[in-house]
């Protein structure tokens, strides 16, 4: 491993606003971002009180109301983390990625800025469930994450139903999901998903820069944060797509064989660099 890799995972171990694989964390997130703002040292996930948003319904004003959580998938940098903590100092940030070195940008620049409101969490997505409790999260974006090309890795996408069903279990009722990516295959596999399960779709657009749809009441402010593989255009795409719905339905098994045999019959089964190679067009 390279010098460097290991400077920056050294250094993300001392960092109070990086979680790597925390035990104990479910319902504790409002009084971490709370000793984090206090500028406490080792803050101890034991000793940090349950605080969840639907236990507060103290009508005493002098009791704060806990602030939304958002958290933001497969984050690498975390520019949607630190981005959106510029734009809204009420509510708190976490982004989750396997990958420490990434996530070393994101919260040193949080530290560096003050933005005492985001987080990080180095672990497996797979694993997610183990760091929200019920109900605790308000919003999940998805940003860019591996398109997972081939069929036989369609399990894998971030937006297939085994995924959707583990953030289930710790979105707010009426929580809202993005997904940004500029893979063609990704927006159309998220969008057959949403229609099969009868989820409530609330944007979908198939280029979110383009001027018809930043001039629609659609547009959200929030799209403009750019990521760092979102300038890399991997996809050849020249496009980035963008759905928002919500996870208001249940998504039973049965219809994944189902979901099997839509998508076999539309996507792209090649990676976009193959069919480069053999000069065809990714499809639209
Ligand atoms: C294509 S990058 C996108 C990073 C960032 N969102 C951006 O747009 O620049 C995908 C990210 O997902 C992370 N990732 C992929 N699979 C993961 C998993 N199972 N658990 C956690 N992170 C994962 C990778 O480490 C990588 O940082």
């Amino acid at each position: 491993m390279g010098q460097k890799k290991l400077i920056k995972f050294a250094a993300i171990k001392e960092y109070e606003n990086v979680l790597e694989y925390p035990q104990g964390m479910p319902g504790k997130w409002a009084s971490f971002f709370e000793e984090l703002k206090k500028g406490t040292v080792n803050i101890e996930i034991d000793e940090l009180a349950i605080s969840l948003p639907t236990q507060n319904n103290s009508t005493d004003a002098t009791v704060p109301a806990i602030k939304p959580l958002v958290l933001e998938l497969a984050c690498g940098r975390g520019e949607y983390a630190v981005g959106l903590g510029r734009m809204f100092d009420n509510q708190n940030f976490v982004g989750l990625d396997i990958k420490g070195n990434r996530i070393w940008k994101g919260a040193s620049i949080a530290n560096r800025d003050g933005l005492k409101h985001v987080a990080f969490v180095r672990t497996q997505i797979d694993q997610v469930t183990q760091y929200f409790a019920k109900d605790e999260v308000s919003e999940i974006w998805i940003t860019f994450p591996d398109p997972q090309l081939r069929l036989s890795k369609a399990k894998k996408r971030l937006t297939h139903p085994k995924f959707l069903r583990l953030y289930q279990q710790f979105l707010k009722p009426g929580g809202i999901v993005h997904l940004k990516t500029d893979s063609p295959n990704l927006y159309l596999f998220t969008k057959t998903v949403i229609e099969l399960y009868g989820l409530t779709l609330l944007t979908a657009t198939y280029d979110v820069y383009g001027t018809e749809f930043m001039q629609s009441d659609k547009w959200d402010d929030r799209c403009t944060i750019k990521t760092y593989y979102e300038g890399l255009n991997i996809a050849s795409s020249n496009r980035i797509h963008y759905l928002q719905f919500k996870l208001d339905k249940e998504l039973p098994i049965e219809l994944e064989e189902k979901l099997k045999d839509i998508i076999a019959a539309f996507e792209v089964t090649e990676t976009h660099d193959s069919l480069a190679r053999n000069g065809k067009q990714a499809m639209e």
